[in-house]
């Protein structure tokens, strides 16, 4: 059964198969990278969960995950700016290769907040993977090492990516119409 039964009105952006060629593209480019090193992927909860999996096992280096969670003061659509650590990572960050894997890139304000949490504690390297950035919306000056897809000023959901934490398993990314949100 196609996934736009499941909701008629979402539509589809970036399809399964391109997401994983794109994915693809970015592995080779990590593993390029790194090689011959280790490698710490850092996923931000939840939205990034289904891209680090994907990412991940396509990347043959020596590699261990690491979990954050974090919240902005504000609501659904609008961000004050303001960023809460939920859940901190388990290991200890100091001279390991941090790849930061999170969903979008929007505001920046989250990424710039957790990139100054996680220079703080001195890895050897810092990279930020993020499968879309809305480059029209920053506020903050943060660029991903490794970016998917630049998408245009739209909500959307699938492929992790949620609204009031519906969408998340929806194979591939869709606009959520603004008369649904
Ligand atoms: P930033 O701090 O404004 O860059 O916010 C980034 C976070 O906002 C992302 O990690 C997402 O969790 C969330 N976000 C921004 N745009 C969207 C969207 O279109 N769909 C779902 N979540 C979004
Ligand atoms: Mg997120």
């Amino acid at each position: 059964m196609p996934d736009q039964a499941v909701v008629p009105q979402l539509r589809v952006l970036i399809t399964r198969q391109q997401i994983a060629e794109r994915v693809a593209e970015m592995a080779a480019q990590i593993t390029r990278d790194f090689a011959g090193q280790s490698i710490v992927f850092v996923g931000v909860l939840k939205g990034a969960s289904i891209f680090l999996g994907d990412l991940a096992r396509q990347v043959k280096l020596d590699a261990t995950f690491d979990f954050i969670s974090v919240s902005s003061y504000g609501n659904a659509n609008k961000s004050s700016g303001e960023v809460r650590l939920n859940k901190d990572v388990d290991e200890s960050m100091a001279d390991k290769n941090i790849i930061l894997v999170e969903d979008i890139l929007d505001t920046g304000l989250t990424l710039s907040y957790l990139r100054k949490v996680f220079l703080a504690h001195q890895p050897r390297a810092f990279k930020i993977a993020a499968l879309l950035d809305k480059i029209s919306r920053r506020i903050e000056p943060v660029h991903a090492d490794y970016t998917g897809f630049t998408i245009p000023d739209e909500f959307v959901v699938g492929y992790g990516m949620d609204y009031a934490e519906r969408y998340r398993n929806l194979p591939d990314i869709c606009v959520l119409p603004p008369d649904m949100l």
